[in-house]
């Protein structure tokens, strides 16, 4: 059966935009990180020798330290952003938590299958390895596909539905700046470093941005802390954009 252009468009989540909302402030940058540990732990485990202890061990290691990061992520969601929601009455965000909610599910299933091949390495049936590493592997990258969905909807519904509610000044003042408060310059160096190399200049402008203008004195530091690790073209140009001493460096640290 054909394919209406219509439905494709759906498929794709492309709708027509007044303009205005590209203009608004816009959270959920973070999924970009999500995005590439997510799949690079997808690319390991395409290419595992499930009979290799080390090689299971460094992918369990992997797999924790991702999903510790994405239950703080939903938990940030649900107490914060959802709750903004909820305080206007809608209740757009129930499927999204309910989402959270199979994450964890999903996580102990994951969890209990690399444990059951962990296990059958003890005794070294080669054959039941690999077929219960494929099958493995079938699991994880549906979880994949559950997450891509899940991140979808957040960027898609919610967003728009917390510009419909909230001014940007708020967005802003009710969701990071509490988060930048607490936060040492050390910390928000810490922050960038993990999150810059998965994003564009106009994802690092709205960050330093934003630490900028939460908390100016502690910003200082962190910008001369992160500043020799952005590359030297979008370095002189943030630096502009946001009026900040051009920090030079002989060579960039990656
Ligand atoms: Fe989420
Ligand atoms: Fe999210």
């Amino acid at each position: 059966m054909p394919v209406s252009a219509k439905s494709a468009a759906e498929q794709l989540s492309i709708k027509k935009s007044s303009g205005n909302e590209s203009q608004r402030y816009r959270l959920y940058r973070e999924h970009k990180f999500l995005r590439a540990i997510l799949s690079d732990l997808e690319n390991r485990i395409a290419r595992a020798d499930f009979t290799d202890l080390s090689q299971l061990l460094e992918i369990k290691n992997k797999m924790e330290y991702i999903f510790g990061i994405i239950e703080g992520h939903a938990k940030h969601e649900n107490e914060i952003i959802h709750a903004l929601l909820r305080a206007k009455g809608t209740s757009i965000v129930d499927s999204i938590e309910a989402d959270h909610k199979s994450y964890k599910a999903m996580f102990e299933i994951l969890r209990g299958m690399l444990t059951e091949i962990l296990n059958i390495l003890e005794t070294g049936n080669e054959v039941e390895l690999i077929a219960k590493g494929y099958e493995f592997y079938i699991a994880y990258r549906k979880f994949i596909a559950f997450d891509l969905q899940h991140i979808n909807a957040e960027e898609t519904l919610i967003m728009p539905e917390l510009q419909k509610y909230y001014s940007d000044k708020e967005l802003k003042e009710k969701i990071d700046f509490p988060v930048y408060e607490q936060m040492s310059s050390d910390d928000m160096i810490g922050m960038m470093m993990v999150l810059f190399p998965h994003m564009n200049i106009n994802d690092k402008e709205h960050f330093l941005s934003d630490l900028q203008e939460s908390q100016p004195k502690k910003f200082l530091e962190a910008w001369k802390g992160i500043a020799p690790r952005i590359n030297a073209i979008e370095r002189s140009v943030l630096a502009e954009k946001l009026q900040l001493e051009a920090i030079f460096v002989s060579k960039t640290i990656d």
